[in-house]
């Protein structure tokens, strides 16, 4: 039997957060009601985050409220601090994701505080999840480059995925939020991070803005990961990270996973369907 790999489908949310133009809820549901058909285990539907930072976001309560869940499919949320995270709870959201920075520079750019506030904010949302038993994920971003603080150092992304472990995050997802790693940049940060997490617990995340995701895909496979974080159409970017463009597209590492021989359990054909919803969703207005 092919050995699995999960894809963790992120264009409802990392997707679709970037774009300026406002796309309609029903638009929204749609995609996400035909990622469900899809097979993914996991699905990223929204975020709850101030609506003043990402307006595309602030209907995310709405698009829970909309979709049709399909049994057996986690969907997931973004929760930057407490509020958010009563948000996501009341939303009905299966499991939720605290997210962190591996450089100060990012840090004060995406969540307007240091990496330490960060985590101190992350701790009320942890305790909180724990009592209410839903499952909390981790974000590192700009694990190899930032585009404030230059090249990543490797042992700096190692120590906030220990905070993150030690807080009790069930997997944490390593983010190329700019899409600028190298199959060596990569291995080296995997390399450091192994030492405080197993690579059954990681993720790889990586924007395709060098086109390069796949490459870095394949190094983190070598090393043991079999989580990917994608998006289809390719669809995404980050507004808080300069020149970040889209996820590497979810249909272009099921290709990618099939030839290597593994097996991703997504039904290829819905997808496709997936994609072209998502690549009409970015229309025109596109930044
Ligand atoms: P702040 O301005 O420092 O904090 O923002 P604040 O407490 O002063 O709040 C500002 C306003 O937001 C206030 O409203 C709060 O009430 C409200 P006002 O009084 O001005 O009317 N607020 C909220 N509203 C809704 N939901 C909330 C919430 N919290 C406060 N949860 C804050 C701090 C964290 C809120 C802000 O920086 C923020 O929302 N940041 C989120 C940025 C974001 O979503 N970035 C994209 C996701 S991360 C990503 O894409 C990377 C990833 O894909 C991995 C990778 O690629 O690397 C995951
Ligand atoms: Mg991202």
């Amino acid at each position: 039997m092919r050995e699995r790999v999960e894809i963790f489908e992120m264009a409802p949310r990392d997707g679709l957060q970037n774009e300026k133009r406002a796309i309609a809820l029903a638009d929204k549901i749609a995609l996400v009601d035909c990622l469900s058909r899809a097979g993914f285990a996991r699905i990223e539907v929204g975020s709850f985050v101030s609506p003043k930072w990402v307006p595309q976001m602030a209907d995310s309560a709405q698009v829970f409220a909309g979709i049709t869940r399909a049994p057996g499919v986690s969907y997931a949320a973004l929760t930057p601090n407490l509020r958010g995270y009563e948000g996501a709870k009341a939303a009905g959201a299966d499991e939720v994701a605290v997210f962190a920075s591996a450089s100060e520079g990012f840090s004060r750019a995406n969540l307007n505080c240091s990496i330490s506030e960060s985590l101190e904010r992350f701790a009320p949302v942890m305790e909180a999840a724990k009592v209410d038993n839903v499952k909390v994920r981790g974000y590192v971003s700009v694990v190899t480059d930032c585009p404030f603080d230059g090249p990543t150092p490797p042992e700096n992304v190692a120590r906030v995925v220990a905070s993150l472990r030690d807080m009790g995050c069930y997997e944490v997802s390593l983010g190329d939020t700019i899409g600028q790693g190298r199959p060596e940049s990569v291995t080296a940060m995997l390399k450091a991070v192994l030492n405080e997490m197993p690579a059954e617990k990681l993720a790889g995340h990586f924007h395709d803005t060098a086109g390069r995701a796949l490459d870095n895909i394949e190094a983190s496979l070598a090393l043991g990961l079999r989580v990917f974080d994608a998006a289809v159409g390719g669809l995404g970017g980050c507004p808080y990270a300069p020149g970040a463009a889209g996820n590497v597209a979810t249909e272009a590492v099921a290709a990618r996973l099939a030839q290597l021989g593994y097996d991703t359990g997504l039904d290829m054909d819905v997808l496709a369907e997936a994609a072209n919803l998502a690549r009409a969703m970015k229309g025109q207005g596109d930044v």
